[in-house]
């Protein structure tokens, strides 16, 4: 039997988008810059389910009850494909699922990826980012490699900004907690859209900021991109937390690593944080830097674990026999 397996890396968003325009396309309300990373995957088979009539999702080898991420894709590639098959698709992260790392993204670029070769589709790239959106709004920007620019005013079009070998910096994750998160990505941004007196300026200062970074970027500017990648986080942060009910996925270990971060680099070290809907900190750095930062995450506070990553590259194909 005919079997895909497809492999992309999660993204870190430098510039975020949290809110979306239109909830039933899953649209962003805005423009987002990311950075694609190596280690860190998940790795998505698919093949036509022989056992029965529905469609099976299985994460880490334990069946997903929840499709509603999977569906939307599927139908929306089904169209080209003009299959029916229903199919069994088994989606495995080397990392921990649905706390802040971006599973979702990897996951739904990687399904796009191995259905797209399962039925030899040759999708045009907007037709890859729109299966990919409707699956999760920060899955089109996995398509890309490198340091990602997602238009919200140009159809949410991914172009690389640079790739790994123009500017070769390392990206520290560091696990604070492996827990599932309490409140998705997508009900917290809901929240935050109806609720948050700081949405709108959240709004406003989206083109800015995503001009400032895309300069930052372009120059190589570690210290231009740490202004405002720290400056975004921080805005983001602020609007969940006055929501109502108030939203906060930081623990008092994802604070402890800020103040660590915060210390390495008054000791002349070129790092900057990033952090999501979770509590896992996410460190950008001089590479020269890695060693010590990582030994004083480590040594300093309750973190789990640090993984060590560079820039990443597009999802592919693998041949798994
Ligand atoms: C804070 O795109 O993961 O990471 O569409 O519901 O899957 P869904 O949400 P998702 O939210 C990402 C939110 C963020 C910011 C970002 O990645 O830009």
């Amino acid at each position: 039997m005919k079997e895909t397996t497809a492999i992309a890396h999660p993204n870190f968003a430098l510039v975020k988008y949290w809110g979306k325009k239109d909830t039933k396309k899953n649209r962003p309300a805005m423009s987002s810059i990311s950075v694609t990373v190596d280690s860190m995957f998940s790795k998505t088979k698919i093949f036509k389910n022989s056992q029965s009539n529905r469609h099976q999702l299985f994460i880490n080898g334990v069946e997903e009850t929840d499709l509603s991420k999977i569906l939307p894709p599927l139908a929306y590639l089904s169209k080209f494909s003009k299959s029916d098959d229903y199919l069994i698709i088994q989606s495995q992260n080397n990392f921990p699922t649905s706390s802040g790392l971006a599973s979702s993204a990897s996951g739904i670029s990687s399904f796009v990826t191995a259905y797209e070769a399962h039925y030899d589709l040759n999708l045009e790239t907007s037709q890859r980012v729109e299966s990919c959106l409707l699956g999760s709004g920060s899955a089109p920007r996995s398509l890309v490699g490198g340091f990602v620019f997602m238009d919200h005013n140009n159809n949410y079009k991914c172009t690389q900004i640079l790739q790994k070998s123009d500017w070769p910096l390392d990206v520290l994750i560091c696990i604070v907690s492996k827990e599932q998160k309490e409140i998705s990505s997508r009900e917290g941004m809901d929240i935050s859209k109806k609720t948050s007196p700081l949405y709108h300026n959240w709004l406003n200062i989206n083109d800015e900021h995503i001009k400032l970074a895309l300069n930052a970027i372009q120059d190589k500017d570690l210290i231009g991109l740490e202004k405002v990648a720290e400056e975004n986080c921080k805005t983001m942060h602020d609007v969940m937390k006055t929501s109502i009910p108030s939203i906060s996925y930081m623990t008092d270990v994802t604070h402890a690593c800020i103040e660590e971060i915060e210390n390495l680099r008054s000791l002349g070290h070129n790092l900057f944080y990033t952090i999501d809907a979770g509590p896992q900190v996410k460190i950008i750095c001089d590479p020269h830097s890695s060693k010590i930062i990582k030994e004083s995450i480590i040594n300093k506070t309750d973190v789990i674990d640090v993984i060590q990553a560079g820039l990443g590259g597009a999802p592919r194909i693998i041949d798994e026999n």
